[in-house]
């Protein structure tokens, strides 16, 4: 299964998030974090990783194409056995990996979903921030699901009743999370016609354990209030997961170059097919 997580606005806790969801993804037998934020990613520095392998050398990797287990080779281990593709920190870096990944439907992003449609493997993915020129937007549009994350004060809410529908468009599960202090989920299902599956709940323990800050020796996806919650999502997740979705239609449908209309010298026809207006002189130009 491919999730998306993603927020609109501020950072309302997407990685620290999209990482409990995988470490407590209902009976996976293979989880894997994608930081696919083109603002740069985090987790490389949190969990002090190596630059390589990560998103980088799977977008380097993914142009020559391959199969579904060619994403596990640019993988590293997080403490506690979680598989991340972490991204560049340096956002310049992340966003060119990101285009790069993505510019290819079958053999970029076709990869991650392939990936993510073996058997009991779920693969969720970071986008980060996401706006419409978003270069993690063909990710999110072709997750199985989407978890988005939005702080539930004003500033924020502000921003979804001209989101949301977009994000509809995008994800056949799309799932509202509150963060934070603010509406209740009451008055946001009551003023957005969207009932939030739940609020996050604030847990900086929890959080500092997931971002790579154990409280403990022992490094593992704890029994907080924050796994807890992520659990309860992911089986939410996990229970709705619908059919494998037909892949999605090329961004662009390229024309189809004409080079000969029958009857017509070829040098009166452009590559569009439309064939120029004779000149005056009774000659196409
Ligand atoms: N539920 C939570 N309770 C308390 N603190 C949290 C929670 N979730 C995340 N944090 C903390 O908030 C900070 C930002 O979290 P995170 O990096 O996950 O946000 P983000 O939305 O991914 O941000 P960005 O947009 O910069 O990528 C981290 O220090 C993290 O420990
Ligand atoms: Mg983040």
């Amino acid at each position: 299964m491919l999730v998306s997580v993603l927020s609109l606005k501020g950072s309302p806790g997407a990685t620290t998030f999209a990482v409990a969801l995988a470490a407590r993804w209902p009976g996976a037998s293979r989880a894997l974090v994608v930081e696919a934020d083109p603002s740069g990613g985090d987790l490389a520095l949190r969990f002090s990783l190596a630059s390589a392998p990560g998103l980088v050398s799977l977008a380097a990797a993914a142009r020559r194409g391959g199969d579904a287990d060619l994403v596990w080779h640019h993988t590293q281990e997080l403490p506690g056995g979680l598989q991340v593709t972490a991204a560049p920190p340096d956002a310049e870096q992340a966003r060119a990996a990101l285009s790069a990944l993505v510019q290819h439907q079958t053999s970029g992003l076709g990869l991650l979903r392939q990936a993510a449609a073996q058997p009991g493997v779920v693969v969720i993915v970071d986008c980060g921030r996401v706006d419409p020129g978003s270069p993690g937007l063909p990710i999110a549009r072709s997750s199985d699901a989407t978890v988005l994350l939005s702080r539930a004060h004003a500033d924020d809410l502000a921003h979804l009743p001209r989101r949301l529908p977009t994000v509809a468009r995008w994800s056949p599960n799309p799932v509202l999370l509150l963060v934070g202090p603010g509406y209740s989920e009451a008055e946001v299902a009551r003023e957005l016609g969207v009932p939030p599956l739940g609020r996050v709940p604030h847990d900086p323990r929890g959080a500092a354990v997931l971002c790579g800050r154990p409280a403990t020796p022992r490094w593992g996806p704890s029994r907080s209030a924050l796994g807890r919650f992520a659990q309860k999502v992911a089986g939410e997740l996990a229970a709705r997961q619908r059919p494998a979705a037909p892949e999605p239609p090329p961004l662009q449908t390229p024309v189809p170059a004409l080079h000969a209309v029958p009857g017509v010298p070829p040098a009166a026809v452009s590559r569009n097919g439309v064939r120029p207006a004779p000149s005056a002189g009774g000659q196409a130009s």
